[in-house]
C-alpha cells in the first residue's frame, strides 16, 4: 500500500518508528507535514494540494495530529475522508477525543466506567456540582490539557471553588471530577489497535504527585490487562471512532474508569516499557483494513429520503417476542435489521431465523414511517435506572462476536 503519515514532527520517535515499520514491510510510505496541505473545494471534487502541488494518490493515511493543530489537522483528515481514502483515525474521532468533556459525554451513554464528572458555568452551580461528585478532595481539569498539565487536585471545597473561579475568569472551561482515591496515583494506558489491546502499561506517580503522567515523573511498568479492562479500552476507542488510540483508565474499586482517549498516542513510552513492536501492529492493521475507508452514514443517508436508521426496542409483552426476524415481518415493512443488541452481546447482521427476545434492541435501517410506531415512547428521555457495570468476569467474546460464536453464520 501507499501510506501517508501526517505529522509535523518527522523526526520524533513515533513518526520514525511508524515510517520504519511501514518500509520494513515493503509499503511505500511518506511522512507529510500536516500544515503544508491545502484543502481545495469545488463541486463534486474534493481535492488536496501538498506544498502547492496536487497530491498524488494514497491508499491510506495515518494521522498524527498534535493538540496545537487540531482544527487544521482534522480538516485535512476530513478532506481525505471525502476523497474516500482510508484514514486510521476519523476526523470526528480526533476532535471528539481531544476535548475531555466531549469524550466523556460520548462515552457516558454506554456501559463504560467513567469517573463521576460535571461541567458547570454559573458560579452558583459550582458548590452543588462539587458535592454531587463526592465533595473534596476533588479533581479540576482543563478540557484540553495534556501531559498532566491542567489537572489539579483541590483538597477542600473552598480551594476548589477558588481555582474554578480563577480559571473561569481567564475564560478557561473546566471539568469537576470525582477524585478516584483508590487508584493511588496510578493509571493504565491501554494501546488499542483495531479491536485489540496490543500493549498496556501501568504508570505510577512518584513522591507526593497524584498524576502518573511520564512527563510528571511517573514510572511505568508493563502489565497484562484482564478482560474487563481490555473490553473497556477497545469499546471506548470504537465508540470514539478511533482505530488507533491510547485509552487511559484509572483502577476504580469496581473496575476500569476511562479518563481520556488519545487519538495520537505516543509510541516511545509504551514500546520502551513493553518491548513490543506497536508500530508494526499499527501498520499491519492499516494494511489489512485499507479497503474499508470510513463512511459517514449520516452524510450518505440524506439522499435516501424517507429512509433512516433508528433503534427499535422489544419490550416485555411485545408481539415480536418468540418470533424470528423473518416472522416479525419487519423486512416486508421495508425494515432491515443491521445489528441486534441483547444485554452486552452484540450480534451484527442477525440472520432471519434469529428468534427475538424481550429486551432486545434492534438497530434498523428502513422506511421511517414504518418504524415510527416501533420506537419506544419517550421513556425516550426518562431518567434511566442505574444499570450495574459489566461484571469483571464477563466474557470478552460476548462483546466481540466476530471472534466468537455469537455472530450469526450465513
Ligand atoms: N479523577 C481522577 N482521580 C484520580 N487521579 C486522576 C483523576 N484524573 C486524572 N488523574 C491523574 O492525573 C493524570 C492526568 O490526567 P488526565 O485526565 O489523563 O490528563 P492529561 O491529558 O493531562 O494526561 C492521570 O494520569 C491520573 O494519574
Ligand atoms: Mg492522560
Amino acid at each position: 500500500m501507499k501510506l501517508a503519515i501526517l505529522s509535523c514532527s518527522p523526526d520524533c520517535y513515533s513518526t520514525r518508528r511508524l515510517r520504519e515499520a511501514a518500509a520494513q514491510r515493503k509499503h511505500e510510505v511518506r511522512v507529510l507535514d500536516t500544515l503544508r496541505f491545502a484543502i481545495d473545494l469545488q463541486q463534486a471534487e474534493p481535492d488536496l494540494y501538498f506544498k502547492s502541488k496536487p497530491l498524488s494518490h494514497y491508499d491510506a493515511v495515518l494521522p498524527r495530529v498534535g493538540a496545537s493543530i487540531t482544527y487544521f489537522g482534522t480538516a485535512v483528515v476530513r478532506q481525505f475522508e471525502q476523497m474516500d481514502v482510508f484514514c486510521a483515525n476519523a476526523s470526528a474521532g480526533i476532535s471528539n477525543s481531544r476535548d475531555k468533556l466531549r469524550c466523556l459525554q460520548i462515552l457516558s451513554r454506554h456501559q463504560i466506567g467513567i469517573p463521576r464528572t460535571t461541567f458547570v458555568r454559573d458560579k452558583k452551580d459550582v458548590l452543588p456540582a462539587i458535592e454531587r461528585v463526592g465533595g473534596a478532595p476533588v479533581i479540576i481539569k482543563l478540557l484540553e490539557g495534556t501531559q498532566g498539565v491542567g489537572v489539579i487536585l483541590a483538597d477542600s471545597v473552598k480551594t476548589a471553588e477558588a481555582i474554578i473561579e480563577t480559571l473561569q475568569s481567564t475564560k478557561q472551561n473546566v471539568l469537576v471530577q470525582k477524585f478516584v482515591a483508590e487508584s493511588k496515583g496510578r493509571d493504565i494506558r491501554a494501546f488499542v489497535v483495531g479491536d485489540q489491546v496490543v500493549a498496556s502499561m501501568r504508570r505510577i506517580a512518584q513522591g507526593h504527585e497524584f498524576r502518573s503522567n511520564v512527563h510528571r515523573g511517573g514510572r511505568s511498568e508493563p502489565i497484562l490487562l484482564d478482560e474487563h479492562y481490555c473490553e473497556t479500552a477497545v469499546r471506548a476507542a470504537q465508540i470514539m471512532g478511533l482505530r488507533v488510540a491510547g485509552v487511559d483508565m484509572l483502577e476504580g474499586q469496581d473496575g476500569p474508569l476511562v479518563i481520556e482517549v488519545n487519538s495520537s498516542p505516543g509510541l516511545e513510552g509504551i514500546e520502551t516499557c513493553t518491548r513490543l513492536d506497536i508500530a508494526g501492529a499499527i501498520i499491519d492493521y492499516i494494511a489489512a483494513q485499507v479497503d474499508f475507508p470510513e463512511i459517514d452514514i449520516r452524510q450518505r443517508l440524506t439522499v435516501s429520503r424517507g429512509y433512516g436508521v433508528t433503534e427499535i426496542h422489544i419490550p416485555d409483552g411485545s408481539e415480536y417476542i418468540g418470533k424470528t426476524i423473518h416472522e416479525s415481518g419487519l423486512r416486508d415493512q421495508d425494515i432491515n435489521v443491521l445489528t441486534l443488541y441483547r444485554g452486552v452481546t452484540v450480534i451484527p447482521n442477525p440472520r432471519s431465523h434469529r428468534v427475538l427476545e424481550a429486551g432486545d434492541r434492534l438497530l434498523c435501517f428502513g422506511k421511517l414511517e414504518s418504524m415510527r410506531s416501533m420506537i419506544p415512547e419517550k421513556a425516550r428521555r426518562r431518567r434511566r435506572m442505574k444499570v450495574k457495570a459489566l461484571p469483571a468476569e464477563s466474557p470478552r467474546e460476548s462483546l466481540y462476536p466476530d471472534r466468537s460464536s455469537t455472530g450469526d453464520k450465513p
